[in-house]
């Protein structure tokens, strides 16, 4: 890893950030650029947040019993289930489903608990021929129809008809596939508001997953989060970042109660610093950033009068055309390289744009408020026509294992590290706080805050959901 030392001059803190220069980015794109791209901030709050929000077992509980049952919640991909009897298995604070692919196709969700004597059908994913419990044997099929029962004479009493699994509501979107408990939520498509308008054209219903590493966390899977959700942390915990990272340069975005976005841009580097100069921007971003092109930064070399921002546009417009089987002539430079990071309340964000998207998943670690599991995929998108590879096995990381012990991850291993080094020195700090809250940045932390804004309308906290 590079010495960011040796390379710039780091400005003194206080003096950096121009949350505009996206925008001003944006006016140097030689095609039209889509509307979503503009900004679209509700306006400013600085209230703090009581440190109980990540600390106490009882927020945690009331998160369990009034927000977890009722939202939205990404499971996986329809990749990774794609023939009859291929399931999934969620869990998720004291609740277990499992997403089971039907002999009709149909992608279904059922309560993970045998109608006999309550044992758990399944402990984790994998294929069936149908759903036979371990334990004394009642079989369900694989569209959860009651299929026999063991010494049925014993069972007179039962309702046949009324004994089919329990159903959970499924939805797909892009290949993305859902889960809600709750019967009366609106319909997926509604609940992701303006997303799918502003995904309509990245082609992710081709998008294959190539890695998939899960790990568990020390921390409230909200701090988990929130390392995702600002830039403002790269200066001191990512460094080797800067030369080619605009970080507390980002734009935020909220879209109604579920979505939120960051743009980062990219290629450019951080005004924390200083003397930075474009070879090096080039030479840095293909090595550290881990998601561009190609990853040898001394195999390119800036031709005069090119900036790295356009070379690296058209180096990944090209390739990650040909990849994909598609013409990127109207794509931006900001979509061919920018960090655009969304927000799916509340356990996931993906990556927008035509690059290679990278995916987060982070859910509560059962009844532990101070445990979480954080799921990282990489998708990358397959020619039209062409049968996709088969997506990546899961590559479950022990928990004293670093993110950098998973090669498929490439770049982005050791800043995860960087960022995990944080989380479980958050509950430390969180358990030991005198302050008792924590203050969050007007703009650069508002993702943060629409996200609690959000939990608050579930807990019926200033406002009922
Ligand atoms: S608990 Fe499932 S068959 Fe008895
Ligand atoms: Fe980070």
């Amino acid at each position: 890893m590079n010495k960011p030392e040796d390379k710039f001059v780091l400005m003194p803190q206080g003096q950096a950030g121009d949350p505009g220069l996206f925008q001003e980015l944006l006016k140097q794109e030689t095609v039209p650029v889509p509307d979503y791209l503009a900004p679209n901030h509700p306006g400013f709050r600085d209230e703090d947040l009581s440190v109980g929000r990540y600390a106490s077992a009882d927020f945690h509980r009331l998160e369990a019993e009034k927000m977890w049952t009722r939202t939205w919640q990404f499971v996986g991909r329809e990749e990774q289930i794609p023939k009859a009897g291929d399931h999934l298995v969620y869990d998720i604070v004291g609740h277990s489903i499992i997403v089971m692919r039907g002999d009709d196709g149909v992608i279904r969700g059922f309560h993970n608990s045998c109608l006999h004597r309550g044992r758990a059908l399944r402990m984790n994913g994998g294929v069936v021929r149908e759903l036979k419990c371990p334990y004394h044997g009642f079989t369900w099929d694989l569209r959860g129809k009651l299929a026999s029962i063991p010494c049925e004479w014993d069972f007179k009493f039962l309702d046949k008809a009324g004994s089919n699994l329990p159903e959970v509501r499924v939805e797909s979107w892009l290949g993305f596939v859902f889960i809600n408990m709750d019967d009366n939520a609106p319909p997926l498509i509604d609940y992701l508001g303006a997303l799918p308008q502003h995904f309509r054209d990245y082609a992710f219903e081709r998008s294959v997953i190539v890695a998939h590493v899960q790990r568990r966390v020390p921390s409230n899977w909200k701090v988990a989060q929130e390392a995702f959700m600002e830039s403002m942390h790269a200066h001191v915990t990512h460094p080797q970042i800067l030369t080619f990272t605009g970080d507390c340069d980002s734009q935020y975005d909220m879209y109604g109660d579920n979505i939120s976005r960051s743009v980062t841009p990219m290629a450019v580097p951080s005004s924390h610093t200083k003397g930075v100069v474009e070879p090096l921007v080039l030479h840095d971003i293909l090595e550290e950033s881990g998601r561009m092109a190609d990853s040898d930064g001394a195999a390119h070399q800036l031709p005069e009068g090119q900036t790295t921002r356009q070379y690296i546009g058209e180096l990944n417009r090209k390739i990650f055309g040909d990849v994909s089987g598609r013409d990127l002539s109207h794509a931006t430079l900001a979509e061919l390289q920018d960090a655009i990071l969304y927000s799916i309340f509340p356990n996931t964000q993906i990556w927008a744009g035509y690059c290679g998207n990278i995916l987060y998943r982070v859910i509560p670690d059962g009844d532990d408020h101070e445990s979480c599991l954080f799921d990282v995929m990489l998708l990358w998108r397959h020619k039209e026509g062409e049968v996709p590879p088969p997506p990546a096995k899961l590559n479950r990381l022990r928990d004293d294992q670093p993110f950098s012990a998973a090669p498929e991850l490439g770049a982005l291993g050791p800043v995860f590290d960087q960022d995990m080094n944080n989380l479980g020195a958050m509950t430390k700090g969180l358990r030991a706080s005198k302050k008792g809250a924590v203050s969050l940045a007007s703009y650069q932390e508002s993702r943060i805050r629409h996200h609690h804004e959000t939990l608050d309308k579930y807990l019926g906290i200033g406002g009922e959901k």
